[in-house]
């Protein structure tokens, strides 16, 4: 796992499209696998304004697949994840509605099975971009989760409901259910790129990264995965003993290496 300790937020956004503009720059055809949540918009909003200013790639070849999706929002809903990944990215970089795909809520009984079906079918995701929950989750994954899970039902935690209760009205308007890939399917991607920032991530993100690899702790997964980035924050990256060294790393990083 390559961690990389940055000075802000902004950093954070700049690498990270960096590195999914150059994903699709080598591989127009690219399967991006993206996330939700409020840490990925400043890498979706720094995407639009470079794909804006016509500094960013061709998506025209690009396919997407969400992580995870509520259960039971009534179709459109604008806080289910199609509809917050088309206003947040998929609608401004051009990438048509049905390149994008997510776990089907209308069908729960085989929405995973489907699902799988769909990433195999699509060759699996190239770069997955991660979120982290504070409690350590990973996707929707929450504590408990099998290592080896794939795309299933699951039901959130009280925290995470309260912790996304912001983007809805209050915590009883949080669904309880959740279609979400499971440590398993994410794990099959090509390349995991994990986001944090702030205080709130900071133990969650030690515990991933220096902790046991533990269904506790799902984002701990990241461990097993030949090609596990981890871009943090200095609010984030504070419970870490070996930040030193994650910054010795990455500045003699060769050039040629990329992330
Ligand atoms: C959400 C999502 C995850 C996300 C995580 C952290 O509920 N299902 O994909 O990574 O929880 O969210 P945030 O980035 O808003 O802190």
């Amino acid at each position: 796992m390559e961690v990389v300790p940055l000075s802000s937020a902004d950093e954070i956004a700049s690498l990270a499209a960096d590195t999914i503009e150059a994903l699709v720059r080598s591989r127009p055809s690219a399967v991006l696998g993206l996330a939700t949540g409020s840490s990925p918009v400043p890498t979706y909003a720094e995407l639009v304004a470079r794909h804006r200013a016509g500094t960013g790639p061709s998506y025209d070849g690009v396919r997407v697949f969400l992580l995870d999706e509520y259960v039971g929002l009534p179709p459109g809903h604008p806080q289910s994840y199609r509809a917050t990944i088309a206003r947040e990215l998929t609608d401004d970089l051009g990438i048509a509605p049905d390149r994008v795909q997510g776990p089907d809520p209308t069908d729960v009984p085989t929405a995973g099975a489907a699902y799988e079906a769909q990433l195999r079918d699509a060759g699996g995701v190239d770069l997955q971009l991660l979120g982290v929950g504070a409690d350590g989750h990973l996707a929707f994954n929450e504590p408990g989760s099998s290592l080896s899970s794939l795309t299933r039902l699951k039901t959130l935690t009280a925290e995470t409901r309260r912790d996304n209760a912001r983007f809805f009205g209050s915590v009883d308007d949080v669904p309880g259910h959740v279609l979400t890939q499971g440590l398993g399917t994410i794990l099959r991607a090509g390349h995991l790129l994990l986001v944090a920032t702030g205080a709130g991530k900071a133990a969650a993100v030690a515990a991933a990264v220096e902790g046991p690899l533990t269904a506790s702790c799902p984002a701990s997964v990241l461990q097993l995965h030949p090609h596990a980035t981890v871009l943090l924050d200095p609010a984030a990256a504070s419970l870490l003993d070996r930040t030193g060294h994650y910054r010795e790393v990455y500045a003699a990083k060769p050039d040629w290496q990329g992330l």
